[in-house]
């Protein structure tokens, strides 16, 4: 077993996720502690390609779909399969990009998150460190494929609605016996006034707290420029609560 490292978020719809994982990342390559690392895209929704700024041509989906023949048959499942997922990955600058997207037709994901198993599986022999934006929800859990150990960031937004969504991920989390080392709570948007109530609730989830991002007027205008993340300036307050957040969840002594 390598000594990968898996950091995925979940959350409610619209909590904070892909902001937060970006700033993650931004944080991670500007400290320079992972060499190889990959993220992935496993929201069939998905809009991580803008905040990272990084296009790749083709999301696994779309492949499975255009190779599905050539898929069917046992022969076809090993060596095939790996090939189309790493034809499907892109190059950023200092990271992989995988999108999982979606395949068409039937209306259930099923083989992509058997192939994201797959993926996952082989990418811990090959990165150090996979970064994982879950779909909003609760149902990626369910299907129990493609969720790896090891860190768990689930984000909330100041609605009471995400801590409810908060609270059943980590009910079914204990149902399904998940093997997650560590599950945090994160707060995004929130007002540095409301942190006692940040933290009451994140009690009355039963979480231990991560950190809280403020509301970022740079992130806001970034969104709706369409601009990406990675390029926040380095005085930039939500990158320096990130960078803090790293040095207790990745200590130097851990770094590689
Ligand atoms: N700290 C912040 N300051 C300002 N705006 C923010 C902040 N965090 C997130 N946002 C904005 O909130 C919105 C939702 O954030 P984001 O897309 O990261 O959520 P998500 O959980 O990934 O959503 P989805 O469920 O749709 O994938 C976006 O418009 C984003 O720019
Ligand atoms: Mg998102």
């Amino acid at each position: 077993m390598s000594d990968t490292r898996f950091i995925s978020f979940s959350g409610k719809g619209g909590s904070g996720k892909t902001t937060t994982m970006s700033l993650f990342l931004s944080a991670i390559l500007r400290r320079n502690i992972f060499k190889e690392i990959l993220v992935i895209d496993a929201d069939p929704d998905a809009n991580l390609s803008e905040t990272l700024n990084i296009h790749v041509e083709t999301t696994l989906g779309e492949v499975l779909d255009k190779r599905k023949k050539e898929l069917e048959g046992p022969a076809a499942a090993g060596t095939k399969l790996r090939f189309l997922i790493w034809d499907s990955i892109g190059h950023g600058n200092g990271f992989d990009f995988l999108v999982m997207g979606h395949t068409t037709g039937t209306g259930c994901y099923c083989s992509v998150n058997s192939v994201l198993n797959e993926v996952l599986v082989e990418t811990v022999t090959m990165y150090d460190l996979v970064l994982i934006d879950f779909d909003a929800g609760i149902e990626h859990f369910s299907r129990r494929s493609g969720n790896p150990s090891d860190t768990l960031i689930i984000t909330c937004d100041p609605s009471r609605l995400s801590f409810d969504t908060a609270k059943r991920i980590k009910r079914l989390i204990e149902e399904l016996a998940l093997p997650y080392e560590r599950q945090f709570l994160m707060g995004c948007r929130f007002d540095q006034n409301q942190k006692a109530l940040f933290n009451g609730l994140a009690e009355e989830v039963g979480l231990e707290v991560l950190g809280m991002i403020a509301y970022d007027a740079e992130i806001a205008t970034k969104n709706l420029l369409g601009e990406d993340l990675l390029s926040l300036t380095p005085d930039n307050p939500s990158i320096k609560t990130v960078q803090g957040i790293l040095k207790q969840l990745v200590p130097d002594s851990e770094t590689i």
